[in-house]
């Protein structure tokens, strides 16, 4: 069975694909593709989010857990959930025309560069370690919960 932070990580690999997908659509902007890649990208962060989520809460409870590091990643979370929804408006700015070339753009750039970091900051500070923090059992739970809420 494969650790938590493995399956993290290894969503961490899918999602910096589609992430390379949405800087190809920039350059020069392309709508048709934008409209396959935001949608896909926006469903695979939340479903992500919501596994880090009870990793993090499990891993909050462990006198070696990285704390500052854990606070800091939580209220990106938050951030992330803000970023998420404004990809949503993006998208259906996409579809209205209603938003320049250029502003979507630097919007999406902006986005790209916040999502690498976080991933970045995640998979440093946090997922290297992080299997050495609970037993084998806790491991086991977390990833049974995980395979859980995949299905559902
Ligand atoms: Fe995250
Ligand atoms: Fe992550």
């Amino acid at each position: 069975m494969r650790s938590p932070a493995a399956i993290l990580v290894e969503e961490h690999v899918e999602l910096s694909g589609i992430v390379k997908d949405l800087e190809a659509c920039l350059d020069p902007t392309d709508r048709e593709a934008l409209r396959q890649v935001l949608p896909r990208l926006t469903q695979r962060l939340e479903a992500h989010r919501r596994k880090e989520e009870i990793f993090f809460h499990a891993l909050a409870g462990r006198v070696q857990a990285p704390t500052e590091v854990l606070d800091i990643l939580r209220r990106e979370h938050g951030s992330e959930g803000r970023i998420v929804n404004e990809m949503r408006a993006l998208l259906s700015a996409v579809e209205n025309d209603a938003t320049t070339v250029t502003a979507l753009g630097a919007h999406l750039r902006r986005t790209i560069e916040w999502l690498r970091d976080h991933f970045w900051k995640e998979e440093t500070f946090i997922f290297q370690d992080a299997d050495s923090y609970f037993s084998e059992q806790e491991r086991r739970a977390l990833t049974e919960q995980f395979e859980t809420l995949s299905r559902s």
